[in-house]
C-alpha cells in the first residue's frame, strides 16, 4: 500500500499533474481555422487500384473556386478533368506511378506528390465517407441517399477526402415488416436480389453518386437475413457479388447476424460448411462466409472495398486480410455515449475507443481495424437527436479514430450538419493522421491516472501523439516523458486541431505544458527538428 502511494506520488511529481475541479458543461467550440482562399490539395498521398478496374479519384482540394487542376506524369489510361479534379480511366499494367497533382486558382497554386499503386491491394488508406445507419436506420430511401451525397458535395466535405456514400440495411425487402414499402419479392425467378420499393433503380443511384465524384456502398449479410430482417446473401453470394458490381457499387459491408444459425448448424442444408460455436475446435466456421464473399467480390471487374462486420469475433484482425477484407469491425455497435450503454451488445465511445490495442499490430495499408462509425452530429437510428457526446468527447472521438487508422464513416444526417460538426470533420491535418500512408495504428504508450497517451508512427518519420483525459476534471500537466516514449533530440511540435506550431521541445529535458479537458484531448504531431 505504502509503495503504491509512493509510486502514485512519484508519477504525479514526474508529470507535474494538477487536476482542477471545474467541470461546467462546455458549449461547442471550434478549433480549426478556416481553409485559406489559396488552393490546398488534401486527402491521401497514395491510392491503390487493380489492373483493369474503373478508376475514380476526385482530387480533394480546398480554396476559392474555380480551381484548375492538372497532373504531371499521369500514367497512360488515366485522364484528369481539369474543372472537377476527377481522375478516371483504368490502368492495364501493374506498377507504381508518382504523379504531381496541381491546383491553381486566382489567389494562388498548390502542388502535391501522389502515388498510384496498380496491384492487388485497394484501400491503401482507410475508407472515408458516410453510412446511413446511425441516423436513418430502417428509414432509409433513395431520396435520402441522394440528399446525403448532395450534402457531401455542398458542405465542402468532398474537398477534404470524404468519398463513400454507403447504404446500410433496409434497401432490400423485409421478411415480416408491417411497412408496405418493404413488402415484395426477396429475389426474382432467377434468384437475383430485389431491392425494395424505396430503391427503384440501384444502378441509377450508383451512377448518380459517381456523377458527383463520389463512390457508392451497399450492405448485406452472409445469412438468410440481415440484422434488420431483410434479404441476405445466403446461397446467392456469387450472384449478389455480380449484381453489386453490375449496379456499380464500390463498397460492401457484410454483416454476420443470421449467419449464426448456419454456423451453429440450426439450419440443415449446410453440408460441407464448417460450423462455428461453442463446440468448434477452430475458427474455420467463422471465417468461411467471409472467404466465400471475398473470393466473389475479387472476381468482379471493379474494385469493391470489403468491410467485414462481425463485431470482432474469432479475433477477426488476425485473418480478415487473408479473406480479402479491407476493414473489419472489432467491436459491437457504437452509441453516442461516453460511458455506460443500455444493451450489452453496444459499446460506448470510451469502452470501444480505448480498447483497441489488441488489434493494433494488424493495421496496415489495405487492412484496417474498424471500431465502428462516427457518432458526431445529428444521429439517433431513426430517432434523431444531436450527439449526446460533449464537444470535448467529440474531439476525442475524431482524434482517437484518426490515431487508430480507423475507417471514417460519418453517421449523422448530412443535410443537417452544423458548423461544429463540420469543423470536426474538415481539419485536414487531423485527417492526414488517419490517412497516413504507413498505415500503422497508434497504441497506448503511457497511462498515468486518468491520462492516456497514444502514439502513432507516421510515414514522414514524425509521430502523432494524443493526450486523452478519461477523468471528470480538467488535467493540467507539464509533460516531461518524451524520452521514455522513444523521442530524442529537439522536436517540432504542431497542435493539429489549431493547425499551429508550438515551441520546439528537447526530448531529454523539455516540458510540454498541457491542459486536457475532462474526456477531451490534446492532439500533437512531433517531428524531429533535424529532419
Ligand atoms: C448491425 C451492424 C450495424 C448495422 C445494423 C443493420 O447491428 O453492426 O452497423 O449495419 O446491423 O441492421
Amino acid at each position: 500500500m505504502k509503495s503504491r502511494l509512493f509510486l502514485a506520488l512519484a508519477l504525479c511529481f514526474s508529470l507535474n499533474l494538477r487536476a482542477d475541479d471545474t467541470n461546467a458543461p462546455v458549449a461547442p467550440y471550434i478549433l480549426t481555422p478556416p481553409a485559406p482562399a489559396t488552393p490546398r490539395i488534401n486527402g491521401p498521398n497514395v491510392f491503390g487500384v487493380r489492373p483493369g478496374s474503373p478508376f475514380l479519384f476526385t482530387i480533394p482540394a480546398t480554396g476559392e473556386r474555380p480551381i484548375k487542376f492538372s497532373a504531371k506524369n499521369l500514367p497512360r489510361g488515366l485522364k484528369l478533368d481539369s474543372k472537377t479534379g476527377r481522375i478516371t480511366g483504368s490502368l492495364k499494367t501493374r506498377g507504381e506511378f508518382t504523379v504531381t497533382l496541381r491546383a491553381k486558382n486566382a489567389p494562388g497554386a498548390a502542388e502535391k506528390k501522389f502515388r498510384i499503386v496498380c496491384g492487388d491491394q485497394i484501400s491503401l488508406t482507410p475508407p472515408m465517407g458516410w453510412n446511413s445507419w446511425n441516423c436513418f436506420a430502417g428509414a432509409v430511401s433513395e431520396a435520402r441517399i441522394k440528399s446525403a451525397a448532395d450534402a457531401m458535395v455542398n458542405s465542402g466535405l468532398i474537398n477534404h477526402g470524404w468519398t463513400y456514400i454507403n447504404v446500410d440495411d433496409f434497401w432490400q425487402n423485409h421478411r415480416d415488416s408491417t411497412d408496405p414499402t418493404l413488402h415484395g419479392e426477396f429475389r426474382d425467378a432467377n434468384g437475383f436480389i430485389m431491392p425494395n420499393s424505396r430503391f427503384p433503380d440501384m444502378k441509377g443511384l450508383a451512377d448518380y453518386i459517381h456523377g458527383l465524384g463520389l463512390k457508392a456502398g451497399l450492405y448485406s449479410s452472409p445469412g438468410p437475413w440481415t440484422c434488420g430482417g431483410c434479404t441476405g446473401s445466403w446461397q446467392h453470394e456469387q450472384q449478389d457479388a455480380a449484381t453489386y458490381a453490375k449496379w456499380g457499387f464500390d463498397y460492401l459491408k457484410y454483416d454476420w447476424c443470421s449467419y449464426g444459425e448456419i454456423a451453429s448448424g440450426q439450419i440443415t442444408n449446410t453440408t460441407g460448411i464448417p460450423l462455428w460455436g461453442k463446440t468448434a475446435t477452430n475458427n474455420e466456421g467463422a471465417i468461411y462466409p467471409y472467404r466465400l464473399m471475398g473470393k466473389y467480390l475479387r472476381e468482379q471487374d471493379r474494385d469493391i472495398v470489403f468491410s467485414l462486420c462481425q463485431y470482432g469475433m474469432a479475433d477477426v484482425w488476425k485473418w480478415g486480410g487473408s479473406v480479402g477484407g479491407n476493414c473489419w469491425r472489432t467491436t459491437g455497435d457504437i452509441v453516442d455515449l461516453w460511458g455506460k450503454t443500455e444493451f450489452d451488445w453496444q459499446g460506448s465511445l470510451s469502452s470501444i475507443g480505448f480498447g483497441q490495442d489488441k488489434a493494433a499490430p494488424y493495421s496496415k495499408p489495405g487492412n484496417w481495424n474498424d471500431p465502428d462509425m462516427l457518432v458526431v452530429g445529428e444521429v439517433g437510428w431513426g430517432k434523431m437527436h444531436p450527439s449526446r457526446l460533449t464537444p470535448d468527447e467529440q474531439y476525442t472521438h475524431i482524434s482517437l479514430w484518426c490515431l487508430l487508422s480507423a475507417p471514417l464513416l460519418i453517421g449523422c444526417d448530412m443535410t443537417k450538419i452544423d458548423d461544429f460538426t463540420l469543423n470536426l470533420l474538415s481539419n485536414d491535418e487531423v485527417l492526414a493522421i488517419d490517412q497516413d500512408a504507413l498505415g500503422k495504428s497508434a497504441t497506448c504508450v503511457l497511462t498515468n491516472g486518468d491520462v492516456r497517451v497514444f502514439k502513432k508512427q507516421l510515414e514522414d518519420g514524425g509521430h502523432a501523439l494524443g493526450f486523452f483525459n478519461l477523468g471528470s476534471a480538467t488535467v493540467n500537466l507539464d509533460f516531461n516523458q518524451l524520452s521514455p516514449l522513444g523521442f530524442s533530440g529537439k522536436q517540432h511540435v504542431r497542435d493539429l486541431w489549431r493547425q499551429k506550431n508550438l515551441a520546439d521541445v528537447d526530448a531529454a529535458n523539455g516540458v510540454l505544458p498541457l491542459t486536457i479537458p475532462s474526456h477531451g484531448v490534446v492532439f500533437y504531431k512531433l517531428t524531429a527538428a533535424n529532419q
